[in-house]
């Protein structure tokens, strides 16, 4: 079985992650959504909320599991039996991180990173600017699935994220 793994914090998913599974999912026979469990940094969303919402969000993919982990990306591959990490970029400011990620996971086990160009449309989106954008109130419809509008309301007010 051809097996990827999309990691990352998700908090919350965005449309920008959300292009980058669903392509990874037509690529591959099962693609592993994987949140990182950090115990450093409390997120907006607890790590089971957000892989509520990313099981949610993924229900029309057929081959997407979504899981957490701990520690070492690494780690997790290789007791998943996963070759293969599936990475947006965005700009080439990502570049720089994300290649010696990259080039760091490969030292390590041999995982493998594939790169995939974001969609323009989604090229200035992240997590952060999403939820400090609707912590002022402002309009984040379009950019992070209703599930996440309804939740970021719960959140920050009914005046925050408008919009849908
Ligand atoms: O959504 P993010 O925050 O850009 O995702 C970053 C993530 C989770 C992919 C990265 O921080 C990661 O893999 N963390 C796990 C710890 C690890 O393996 N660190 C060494 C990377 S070389």
């Amino acid at each position: 079985m051809r097996r990827c793994v999309c990691p990352g914090s998700f908090d919350p998913v965005t449309y920008g992650h959300l292009d980058v599974v669903e392509r990874a999912s037509g690529l591959y026979d099962e693609v592993v959504v994987a949140v990182l469990f950090n115990v450093s940094k409390k997120g907006l969303f607890d790590v089971d909320e957000r892989m509520e919402i990313l099981r949610d969000v993924t229900e029309h993919l057929g081959n997407v599991r979504i899981q957490s982990f701990e520690g070492l990306l690494v780690d997790f591959a290789s007791q998943n039996d996963i070759p293969v990490v599936i990475r947006g970029l965005r700009a080439v400011t990502d570049f720089d991180y994300e290649l010696s990620m990259a080039q760091m996971n490969h030292r390590l086990t041999g995982l493998e990173t594939f790169f995939v160009a974001t969609n323009p449309e989604y090229s200035y989106l992240s997590s952060s600017l999403v939820k400090e954008v609707a912590s002022h109130g402002g309009d984040v419809s379009g950019l992070v699935p209703k599930v996440v509008l309804e939740r970021l309301r719960e959140r920050f007010g009914s005046e925050s994220s408008a919009g849908a």
